[in-house]
């Protein structure tokens, strides 16, 4: 058993302590851990952190490739490489075999707090210095895309990747984002880059500047009902990053007829009014992460159009207040952590 520094919570707080990482398998690769996003879903995590597993979080990281196994051909020591929320899959089911191990029938093994599916060890995080992965779940980093703002690509960029794709966005489409947040401000980004329209659908218009910059037409702001009422049966695709149940109804009054509302992300159960669907032929839909073969595809027209994300990078000794501020919102856009302070 080897053994690095990594960020674990005691109760709902995070401590710098040593923990393990398995010897390599014929498949792994070590990974040294620059760079790793700190996402909404992290702090989820944390803030429900009832202390009996073992919580280490992170699961958007970039690195260098510093051992390998003796079957690995995809990767050299010295190779740049990222790593999102998935680490394996079962690899046979019919999810599996359509390229959607996000999806696996067996469930994927999350890059932490999930079951390894061969030692059945908790996995521990990217707020790490160090992490072993098997090799088909890691991706080369492309050249051209800064190691930092890149690491959320692999969190935040797949999960409205994925759905922006599946829901066919193209030139012409119209695309809401609502949410200006680490998925909201990649996903408009992506939508524009793709040729959509886009507009941010926000609490309030602070951010209708940033929005601009980030690609977007206007802001409707869900808090002022002219904004939304103009707004009304408009967009075709409707991404929802909100990250607490809410209802969804006057989101879906914003979805065109036949158009796509797709609440990403896992909020537990919802109540939705059939009328708010009924009246216009609305769809409602949903998605999280993505596949190994969307991953590697958002990657390369990431690095062909230059996009990463906005961070504010901090040394990973800075995490409590990393999710202190995303915790009142007061990021733009994504915190990422510099972990070479662990050493
Ligand atoms: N694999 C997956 O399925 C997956 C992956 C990543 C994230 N997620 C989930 O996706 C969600 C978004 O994550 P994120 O990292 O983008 O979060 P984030 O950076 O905190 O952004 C969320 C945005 O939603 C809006 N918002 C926040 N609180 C709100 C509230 N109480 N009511 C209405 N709007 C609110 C804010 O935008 P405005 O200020 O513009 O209103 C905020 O910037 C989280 O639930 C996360 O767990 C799922
Ligand atoms: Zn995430
Ligand atoms: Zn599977």
């Amino acid at each position: 058993m080897r053994s690095t520094t990594g960020w674990q919570a005691r109760g709902t707080t995070l401590h710098a302590v040593p923990i393990p990482r398995r010897d390599l398998r014929h498949d792994d690769i070590a990974v040294r851990v620059d760079f790793c996003g700190v996402c909404h879903t992290d702090l989820h995590a944390v803030r429900s952190h009832n202390g009996e597993d073992v919580l280490v979080p992170g699961h958007e990281f970039t690195g260098v490739v510093t051992e390998v196994g003796p079957d690995v051909t995809a990767f050299r020591a010295g190779d740049p490489v990222a790593v999102g929320n998935i680490v394996d899959s079962c690899g046979l089911c019919t999810m599996c075999a359509a390229g959607q191990e996000n999806f696996c029938r067996e469930f994927p093994t999350l890059t932490y707090g999930g079951t390894d599916r061969r030692d059945g060890t908790t996995t521990l995080g990217g707020f790490s210095r160090e992490y072993v992965v098997r090799d088909r779940f890691a991706h080369p980093l492309p050249a051209g895309l800064d190691p930092a703002a890149a690491a959320p690509l692999m969190c935040a960029g797949i999960t409205v990747w994925e759905p922006l794709r599946a829901l066919g966005v193209g030139p012409g489409t119209r695309v809401a984002v609502a949410g200006l947040g680490g998925l909201g401000h990649l996903a408009v980004k992506f939508a524009a880059a793709m040729g959509a329209e886009v507009s941010v659908v926000s609490r309030s218009a602070d951010r209708a500047g940033d929005a601009a910059r980030l690609g977007a037409h206007d802001v409707v702001v869900s808090t002022d009902p002219d904004s939304t009422a103009a707004a009304r049966d408009r967009f075709d695709v409707l991404i929802n990053t909100i990250p607490v149940p809410h209802d969804l109804g006057p989101y879906l009054n914003l979805v065109a007829m036949d158009g796509t509302l797709s609440q990403v992300g896992y909020l537990g159960s919802l109540t939705v009014e059939t009328m708010d669907l009924l009246l216009g032929r609305k769809k409602l839909t949903s998605g999280g992460s993505g596949g190994l073969a969307a991953t590697a595809a958002m990657l390369e027209f990431s690095a062909a159009h230059g996009i990463t994300a906005d961070i504010e990078l901090l040394p990973s000794g800075r995490v409590t207040e990393a999710l202190d501020r995303l915790a009142r919102g007061d990021v733009r856009y994504r915190f990422v952590l510099d972990l070479s302070d662990l050493g």
